[in-house]
């Protein structure tokens, strides 16, 4: 099976969230289950500049506004295409934001070409290979199946994955030539979205599959409260619109121990580099970017629940200048509570393995990977019962407990009161060493690796080329 992955950021090249991780990991985790996938990213400085003397393979003379060439590249055994046009991607500044903090300008031209080449790709082939299946990621690769439709292929299937319905690809109406969009799909059917064009529509209504990244945002997806003005749409492709949860990558996210109590080195060193006393409470910590999907405003009202019994809180993140603010003013307060502002990876994996409990409150979450990671590595996961979290986490309830299957604290509704009593429910059940032991035990224990969605992607992919 040949399944080209068209996606807009892929580790370890350029990350900006999950999305990487999830078009980083599924080639290999693909390759043991008969899925030759090859990836199509944009040629960012940062993808080049790791691609030293990628032959180009295929010139393409005028792209929405400048020439571009597809070069082949690596990534670990797997083929990397790059879409090299500089006048779209070679510049200085975020992925898809200015130096203004702001979206550049000509997003949707940048996309588009994305989503173009994949078109060309998926038409004449490449290098004599010719997918069967596009696998496309977000709304940054959502028009390719219009730009399929107009170039008369028929035989390559399309998926597309939803990481996230927050971001739709919006771009004012004006924009259809510009964008060599069919003006006949501009329409509420088509990819029409309330007077604008929108990508993440067009790969909703045209690709032959859509899937999403947890069964649980699947469902909610569907409706009012989560669907961002999508439900009705995804609604409609109910019956072949599913959700694969996510894994993680086993050998780059192991513990440094075998067993729980392999944490005390690494709890003791966290809380020396935070600066953190001692406690008798759970060393809470926090990976996350500060946004409001997050839920960390809640947190920061949730506080004195945690801390009242003995509990800490380490916290790693950016974004919003309001949460970056209240956590600072937090730390500055409260002696149990640090912050480091910016994106650190290893400080990140410093903090899994010396934290008890990682804390991820999310107003919405397609999935999430830092409660995998939390799993993994023994860190207890008090999470938001919602999306992927709801999936992946098993609650210490008086079942799960009866049991002895709980993995971690899940709340509901999402409010500061729902989180506080679940932050004192966890310090109770921190001060029960012998069930404290049991859920850390049973949370390394818990399968987050690719096996399992590898087999139901591998499986989804066979049934779309059949
Ligand atoms: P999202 O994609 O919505 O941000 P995920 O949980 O799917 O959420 O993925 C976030 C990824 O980014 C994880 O790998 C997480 O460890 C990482 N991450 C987020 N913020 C930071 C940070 N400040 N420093 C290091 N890694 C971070
Ligand atoms: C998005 C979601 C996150 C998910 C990630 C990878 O960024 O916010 O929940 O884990 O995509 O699918």
């Amino acid at each position: 099976m040949r399944v080209l992955s068209v996606a807009s950021e892929c580790v370890p090249l350029v990350k900006t969230g999950g999305l990487a991780d999830v078009a980083g990991a599924l080639p290999a985790a693909l390759a043991g289950h008969g899925v030759g996938m090859r990836v199509l990213l944009p040629g960012y400085p940062a993808v080049l500049g790791a691609a030293a003397k990628a032959p180009a393979v295929r010139e393409i003379p005028e792209l929405f506004g400048g020439p571009a060439r597809i070069r082949r590249g690596a990534l670990g055994d797997a083929v990397l295409y790059i879409l090299d046009a500089p006048h779209l991607f070679d510049r200085q500044g975020g992925i898809y934001l200015g130096p203004d903090g702001r979206d550049w300008p000509d997003n949707p031209q940048r996309f588009a070409a994305l989503c173009k080449a994949a078109a060309l790709i998926a038409a004449e082939g490449i290098e004599d290979w010719r997918p069967q299946v596009l696998h496309l990621h977000d709304w940054q690769a959502g028009l390719t199946p219009v730009y399929l439709r107009q170039a008369g292929v028929r035989d390559v299937r399309t998926l597309l994955t939803i990481h996230n319905i927050a971001f739709q690809g919006l771009a004012p109406a004006h924009m259809l030539s510009a964008l060599q969009l069919p003006a006949h799909l501009f329409n509420p059917r088509g990819f029409e979205y309330w007077g604008r064009i929108s990508a993440l529509k067009a790969g909703i209504v045209f690709a032959d599959k859509v899937s999403t990244v947890s069964p649980t945002y699947a469902e909610e997806l569907m409706t009012p409260e989560f669907g961002m003005g999508m439900e009705g749409v995804l609604a409609d492709r109910a019956g072949d619109f599913t959700g694969i949860l996510n894994g993680i990558d086993l050998d780059a996210w192991t513990p440094p121990y075998a067993a729980p109590e392999g944490k005390a080195p690494h709890r003791a060193a966290l809380r020396k580099e935070f600066g953190l006393p001692e406690a008798e409470g759970p060393l809470c910590v926090v990976v996350s970017r500060l946004t409001g999907q997050k839920g960390l405003d809640l947190l920061i009202e949730a506080l004195p629940a945690l801390l009242e019994n003995g509990g800490q809180l380490a916290v790693l993140g950016s974004g919003d200048p309001g949460l970056e603010a209240a956590f600072s003013q937090a730390a500055a307060r409260h002696p149990g509570v640090a912050l480091r502002l910016g994106y650190d990876e290893p400080l990140s994996r410093r903090m899994i393995a010396g934290g008890d409990a990682i804390l991820v409150p999310s107003r919405f979450e397609p999935c999430g990977l830092t409660q995998l990671y939390g799993l993994r590595f023994g860190t207890l996961p008090l999470v938001a019962l919602t999306g992927g979290l709801a999936d992946t986490v098993i609650n210490a309830s008086a079942a799960g407990l009866a049991a002895g299957v709980a993995t971690g604290v899940q709340f509901h509704p999402v409010d500061a009161r729902a989180l506080s009593r679940a932050l004192s429910r966890l310090c109770a059940l921190w001060r029960q060493p012998a069930v404290w032991r049991r859920m850390t035990e049973n949370a390394m224990a818990h399968p987050v690796g690719w096996d399992a969605s590898a087999r139901a992607y591998a499986e989804l992919f066979g049934a779309m080329a059949a």
